[in-house]
């Protein structure tokens, strides 16, 4: 009896020990804000209330509260696998009602310049080609490849004509019109809606970046949206990529890092609107 009563003790001490290591989820379901690099998620972190402290491995969270509403900040590290585990774990740990992916991005059209931002309608997979036969000594042109639709049904082969297009993920309407509702606030520069491009490349051909403008739409290229946009789908969590031209190679934009700061403001905006909605 002794002995039953002393391992009852040891469970019901056990229990929230090992409760709080796997911190609860929280009852309301979290707007979840991405960044890959610490210049891109610090400015929103600091400005969470009661922030707490996560890690995952390599990447980290903040937990907190905007307006009352719990909202959690993700460094997702740069490159499309980092930000699609990122994605990966934050709707496994936190089952967030909605994910938005900011930050810096290259601009693919000449119209755009420092500071004016992107709201993404649409996010492509820049990274899945397919390149022609080319015999040894022929060298090789980017120009020539193909896409590759990594989303195509079971089965689609290479040549599949249905598989010879960009993976294509779509911003949720709801999101959008979030952020369409706030525009006004932003002063920095222009807001547009576009295509957002993704691959781990930075590509600073100005061929190429006009073939990939010309070709798929792309108004900007990153290295996260479309991965995480991919992975927020296939988990069904309404998504929006929002991304401010921090370099343009088609007009001479030189890279300004400060860009991101800019892009933390309005998404600050975006959410506290979004978050609004959902009182209501
Ligand atoms: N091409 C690719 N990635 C860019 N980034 C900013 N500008 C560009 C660009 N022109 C972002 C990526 C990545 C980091 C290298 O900067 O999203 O996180």
């Amino acid at each position: 009896m002794a002995r039953f009563s002393a391992f009852l003790i040891v469970v019901s001490l056990a229990i929230p020990v090992a409760a709080r290591a796997q911190s609860p989820m929280p009852s309301v379901r979290p707007v979840v804000v991405q960044g890959a690099m610490q210049i891109e998620i610090e400015k929103l972190a600091s400005r969470l209330d009661r922030a707490t402290v996560e890690r995952v491995g390599g990447w980290t969270f903040w937990r907190g509260t905007l307006d009352g509403y719990p909202v959690i900040v993700s460094k997702t590290l740069k490159g499309v696998s980092n930000a699609a585990a990122a994605t990966v774990i934050a709707v496994e740990r936190y089952h967030p009602i909605a994910i938005i992916n900011q930050g810096t991005a290259g601009g693919h059209d000449p119209r755009l310049h420092l500071y004016d931002i992107v709201l993404g309608t649409s996010a492509v997979n820049l990274g899945a080609f397919k390149s022609p036969y080319r015999p040894a000594g022929a060298g090789s042109n980017t120009l020539d490849w193909t896409p590759l639709d990594l989303m195509a049904a079971d089965g689609s082969a290479a040549n599949d004509p249905n598989a010879r297009k960009l993976s294509s993920f779509k911003g949720h309407e709801s999101l959008l019109a979030a952020a369409r509702g706030v525009t006004s606030l932003y002063t920095r520069g222009r807001i547009v809606e576009g295509t957002i491009g993704s691959s781990d490349v930075w590509n600073d051909e100005v061929d190429r970046v006009a073939r990939l403008h010309a070709q798929y739409g792309t108004e900007v290229e990153e290295m996260e949206t479309a991965s995480a946009a991919q992975i927020a789908g296939l988990l069904d969590v309404p998504f929006l990529g929002i991304r401010v031209v921090s370099d343009n190679i088609t007009n001479g934009g030189a890279y300004d890092p400060k860009t991101s700061e800019a892009c933390e403001d309005f998404v600050y905006q975006v959410v506290k609107a979004y978050i609004s909605k959902l009182k209501r």
